[in-house]
C-alpha cells in the first residue's frame, strides 16, 4: 500500500468547508452485505471521514437480507476498508470511532414488516442526530430496485418534512429503453428528479471531471475542438481482468450495458458536448442529453459495419469466458465491443468516434485520444519509413493520470528527418500519488451535498439505451458475428479490419500499445 498523502490543501479546505455546509444524516445502504459496500462504499466513507469530509454527526445503516450482528457487520466492513481504502485504518486511527457509528438491519426487500421496522429504525437514528436527513443507496441486484423503492414509498420515507430524503442507484438502470423507462416510471411515483442520484462512478474520476476544466478553462484548445481540426476520437476503456465471481450477473449483461451504456457514453457525451452555461447540474446535464440526441442511430443493416462484438476464448490454457462460473457454456454474450459512432451537429458532422470496452485486454487502461487532421502538405522530403502520424491530443484517464500531446519534430543532426514526440502532463507527479479522491468519494459527498451535476438524469439514461439497444438488437438477431480473441490482446482482428475500411488503426495516446 503506498503511503497516503493529503489532498491539495486549497482542495482540502474547499472540500471541509462544503462537509461543514452539510446537516446531520443517516445512510441506509440497501445491499450492505455485497461487494460493492466492502469494495467501494464503506472504504469511500472511511477515507472522507478520515479527512473531516463528512457531515457531522452522521449514522449508517446497512440492510442485507443476511441475519448479522451489529459487530459481525462492522468486522466485515474493516476487511474491507483494510484491502480498498485510499487512508487504511491504521493510518487514520480512528476505526473505533468510524465502526461505532454502523449499524445493521436484516431486511426483506419486499417485506412491509422490514419498512416498519426500518421506519422506526430512523425515527431513532434522526433523534439521536437531531436531524431526519436520510441518504438512501441502493447497492442491491438491480431486480429489487423496484420493490426497495415502492416500498419507502409506502412506508412514508421517501419524504419528511423537517428534512431531506434523497436516493442514490447503482448501475444497471434498466438492461434496454424500455425497462429504463419503466423504472423511471416507477421512482417518479415516489421520488422527484431532484431527489434521484443515479450514479456512474466514472462521473467521479477525477480526470474525467478534469476533460470539463481542460475543455473549458482553455482558450487554446476550444477552436480546434472541431470538425474542421479533428479526424476521428477514440474512446478506450480497456480492462485486463475477466468477469471474476461476477459471471451471472455479466453474461445477463455484456459489455454493452455493462460498460459502454454508461461509462464509454459518459466520456463521449463529455468529449462532445458544447460548453454549458453555468456549472450546475441542469446545465451541465442539459448539454450532455443533446449530445446523446445527435448520436446518429445505428440502422439493422449497418450493425455489421458499425460494430466488432468479441469474446475472450484462450488457446492455448488461458481463461476462456464460456468456462468462467456462473457464464453458459455455449453463451453468446460480448466481453468486447468496438463502435463507431457518428454525432450530427454542427460541430462533429463528419467525424468518427470510435469506441471500444472489453475484459481480458493487454492492460487496463481508460483514455480518449482525439486525432488532428493531417497538414494539408507535406514539404519535407520522405526520409523515413511510411509517413508521420498526425498529432493526438490524448486524455489518459487511468491508471496513469494525465494529458499528452504528440506532435512532430525534427531529428537533430543534418537533414531534415522528422520525428514523433510527447509533451506530457502527469497528474501523480503534481498531486502526489495517491492524493487523488476515488471516484466514490467524491460522489458520495456531493450526493450529500445536494448536487447532481455528476449524477444521470433520466432522459441522459433514456437517451443512452436509444443508442446501446438498436447494436444490442442486431447483435441478437446474429449481425455482426461473435469474434473470439485472445486474453491479453487488443481484442479481436476485426477491429483492425473495421478500422482499415476508414483507412485508419486505432490511435493510442496514453500507452506504447
Ligand atoms: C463497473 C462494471 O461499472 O465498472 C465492471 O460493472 C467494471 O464490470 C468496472 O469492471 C470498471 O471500473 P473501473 O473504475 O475499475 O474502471
Amino acid at each position: 500500500m503506498p503511503e497516503s498523502r493529503p489532498l491539495p490543501s486549497a482542495v482540502l479546505q474547499q472540500e471541509k468547508r462544503r462537509a461543514a455546509a452539510a446537516k446531520p444524516v443517516t445512510i441506509v445502504i440497501f445491499g450492505a452485505s455485497g461487494d460493492l459496500t466492502q469494495r467501494k462504499l464503506v472504504p469511500a466513507l472511511h477515507t472522507l471521514a478520515c479527512e473531516n469530509l463528512l457531515p457531522q454527526p452522521f449514522a449508517v445503516l446497512g440492510l442485507a437480507r443476511s441475519p448479522l450482528s451489529d459487530e459481525e457487520f462492522r468486522r466485515q466492513l474493516k476487511a474491507g476498508v483494510e484491502a480498498n481504502a485510499r487512508i487504511t485504518p491504521a493510518q487514520c486511527g480512528r476505526w473505533d470511532e468510524f465502526a461505532g457509528r454502523f449499524s445493521y438491519l436484516p431486511i426483506g426487500y419486499d417485506d412491509p414488516a422490514s419498512y416498519e421496522i426500518l421506519s422506526e429504525r430512523l425515527a431513532q437514528l434522526a433523534q439521536e442526530l437531531r436531524s431526519h436527513n436520510v441518504l438512501f443507496y441502493l447497492a442491491t441486484p438491480p431486480q429489487v430496485y423496484a420493490d426497495i423503492v415502492e416500498r419507502l414509498g409506502a412506508a412514508g420515507l421517501a419524504q419528511h418534512d423537517e428534512g431531506w430524503r434523497r436516493i442514490v442507484i447503482e448501475k444497471p438502470f434498466g438492461h434496454d429503453l424500455a425497462s429504463a423507462q419503466e423504472l423511471n416510471r416507477q421512482v417518479h411515483q415516489v421520488f422527484n428528479e431532484d431527489q434521484i442520484y443515479r450514479i456512474d462512478h466514472y462521473l467521479g474520476k477525477e480526470t474525467v471531471q478534469n476533460l470539463l476544466v481542460f475543455r473549458f478553462a482553455n482558450a487554446i484548445f476550444e477552436p480546434l475542438w472541431n470538425r474542421n481540426y479533428v479526424d476521428a476520437v477514440f474512446i478506450t476503456v480497456a480492462e485486463s481482468v475477466g468477469v471474476g465471481r461476477r459471471g451471472g450477473y455479466y453474461d445477463q449483461a455484456g459489455v454493452l450495458r455493462d460498460m459502454i451504456q454508461n461509462h464509454v457514453l459518459q466520456l463521449l457525451t463529455l468529449t462532445a458536448m458544447e460548453p454549458p452555461v453555468a456549472f450546475n447540474a441542469t446545465a451541465l446535464r442539459n448539454e450532455k442529453v443533446k449530445v446523446l440526441e445527435a448520436v446518429r442511430e445505428v440502422q439493422p443493416y449497418e450493425v455489421a459495419q458499425m460494430s466488432v462484438r468479441g469474446q475472450y476464448r484462450s488457446r492455448n490454457g488461458g481463461p476462456t469466458y464460456r468456462q468462467e462460473e456462473g457464464v453458459r457454456p455455449n453463451s453468446q454474450t460480448a466481453t468486447f465491443a468496438a463502435l463507431k459512432l457518428y454525432v450530427d451537429n454542427w460541430r462533429w458532422q463528419g467525424v468518427p468516434f470510435y469506441l471500444r470496452s472489453g475484459k481480458m485486454l493487454r492492460t487496463k487502461i481508460s483514455e480518449i485520444v482525439v486525432r488532428f487532421k493531417r497538414v494539408p502538405y507535406l514539404m519535407f522530403p520522405k526520409d523515413y519509413e511510411g509517413i508521420r502520424p498526425p498529432n493526438t491530443l490524448s486524455l489518459c484517464i487511468q491508471p496513469d493520470e494525465g494529458i499528452r500531446l504528440s506532435f512532430n519534430l525534427k531529428v537533430p543532426g543534418a537533414g531534415m528527418r522528422t520525428q514523433t514526440v510527447n509533451m506530457v502532463f502527469d497528474y501523480g507527479t503534481h498531486v502526489g500519488e495517491n492524493a487523488l479522491p476515488d471516484a466514490y468519494e467524491r460522489l458520495l459527498v456531493d450526493a450529500l451535498q445536494g448536487d447532481a451535476s455528476l449524477f444521470a438524469r433520466s432522459d441522459e439514461i433514456e437517451l443512452s439505451w436509444r443508442i446501446v439497444d438498436p447494436i444490442q438488437e442486431g447483435w441478437n438477431e446474429g449481425a455482426a458475428p461473435l469474434a473470439f480473441y485472445e486474453p491479453g490482446t487488443w481484442g479481436p482482428r476485426e477491429v483492425d479490419e473495421m478500422l482499415a475500411r476508414d483507412g485508419l488503426v486505432w490511435a493510442t495516446g496514453c500507452t506504447d500499445g
